[in-house]
């Protein structure tokens, strides 16, 4: 794909799509990853000369009408800070902006615009006209194929990945296209259903594949053990089976839990009882792994060369059943594997146990780095090759 880095951008009128679907509250941004993510994609545009206009959605508001809660006023508003310079917000774009050189105009939600979901083609090249160059950067929305994410790049003169994108897309390649072995891909989350692709695509290549969660209660059940009241699948035993089978059959495997924290409600002042994974009652709830299994994970871990992760392995949310997903990210950030992790919850985890600074790399999506993870062509990149190309 053509890369932002490598064009002149002088003079040049830039659309630049990012992620900013930042969780708000009372009108503050309380999560700013994604948007510090983008900041030297935006710098850089700047350094180079251009006009900057930046798009965005926030959460998925009804088509066709303005919301005020999601209004992407508290982004600009933390832009202003974080540029230093005087960032406007601009609510009626569609039929033309005027921008000047080195200003930063960042367009409402574009969830707003009607046809915007469906990749609308009016709507797309209405996009399209305000720019000279459109940048795809907002990794996070890439797996849709929407007028601001994907429509745009069709129809617009120039369109490029942004370095946020571009550097995405390297780590997550590095991680999977040609790792450095053994790959140990830990997945963990409340169930199987969703993320059933991503263990199946990830089966077939890890070395160990790690499930933890309400997935790994899925996976304790297969084995034949007993997950009393416990969030697990039962009409997906048999496929957590298969999932197993086919990682050995590789000379992989998922490994199941020796031991596990149980509680007896879903509670923050439950208490906490460590059990073999023989022992688990009628009555128990599963609610992390226990001390021996993390043991056995931190030394998997400690032996790998690349590690993904995505998802918590308990409910760390509560501190008493946080123990597992503790040991997990502090095993990633002592390991010297090249290590990549991915997702709201797992983001959550990193920041409560403090090792950001040591994973090789945060990724800013969520639904996008799964796709990534199940091998599947994201839209947005498969435009940007097809632009590309001719
Ligand atoms: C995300 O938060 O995963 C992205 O911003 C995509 O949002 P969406 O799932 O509403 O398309």
């Amino acid at each position: 794909v053509i890369k932002m880095a490598d064009l002149d951008l002088s003079g040049k009128r830039v659309l630049i799509r990012e992620d900013l679907n930042v969780p708000v509250k009372e009108g503050k941004v309380t999560s700013d990853a994604r948007i510090r993510a983008s900041l030297p994609t935006i710098k850089l545009a700047l350094e180079k000369g251009a006009k900057v206009m930046v798009m965005s959605h926030l959460g998925r508001p009804t088509e066709g009408e303005y919301d005020a809660q999601y209004s992407l006023q508290p982004v600009v508003d933390y832009l202003n800070d974080a540029l230093e310079q005087h960032v406007r917000l601009e609510t009626d774009y569609l039929d033309g902006v005027d921008v000047a050189d080195n200003e930063v105009v960042v367009f409402e939600n574009v969830r707003f615009n009607v046809g915007e979901k469906k990749d609308d083609e009016t709507l797309s090249k209405k996009l399209a006209a305000l720019c000279d160059v459109y940048v795809m950067d907002a990794f996070g929305t890439a797996h849709r194929a929407q007028a601001s994410t994907h429509g745009v790049g069709l129809f617009a003169p120039v369109a490029c990945a942004g370095p946020l994108l571009a550097a995405e897309l390297d780590a997550l390649g590095k991680a999977l296209d040609n790792p450095a072995r053994p790959l140990v891909a830990i997945v963990g989350g409340s169930k199987v259903s969703t993320k059933l692709t991503v263990l199946d695509s990830l089966s077939k290549v890890v070395d160990q594949l790690v499930a933890g969660g309400g997935i790994a209660n899925t996976f304790i059940a297969a084995a034949g053990h007993a997950v009393g009241k416990s969030l697990y699948e039962k009409d997906l035993i048999a496929e957590a089976t298969k999932l197993t089978e086919a990682a050995r059959s590789n000379d992989g495997d998922i490994p199941v839990p020796t031991d596990v924290v149980v509680g007896s409600e879903f509670s923050e002042s439950a208490v906490a009882t460590i059990k073999n994974v023989s022992e688990v009652t009628d009555e128990d709830m599963i609610f992390d792994i226990g001390p021996d299994t993390a043991n056995t994970l931190a030394k998997i871990i400690e032996r790998a060369g690349t590690v993904v992760w995505n998802g918590p392995v308990g409910v760390f949310e509560f501190d008493q059943f946080g123990n597992g997903t503790e040991a997990i990210a502090n095993a990633i950030a002592k390991s010297n594997a090249f290590s990549i992790a991915g997702g709201g919850d797992t983001l959550a985890a990193i920041d409560k146990y403090g090792v950001a600074d040591d994973i090789s790399y945060i990724s800013t999506g969520g639904g996008a780095f799964l796709e990534f993870l199940e091998g599947k062509k994201l839209p947005a990149v498969a435009m940007l090759e097809k632009r590309a190309s001719v």
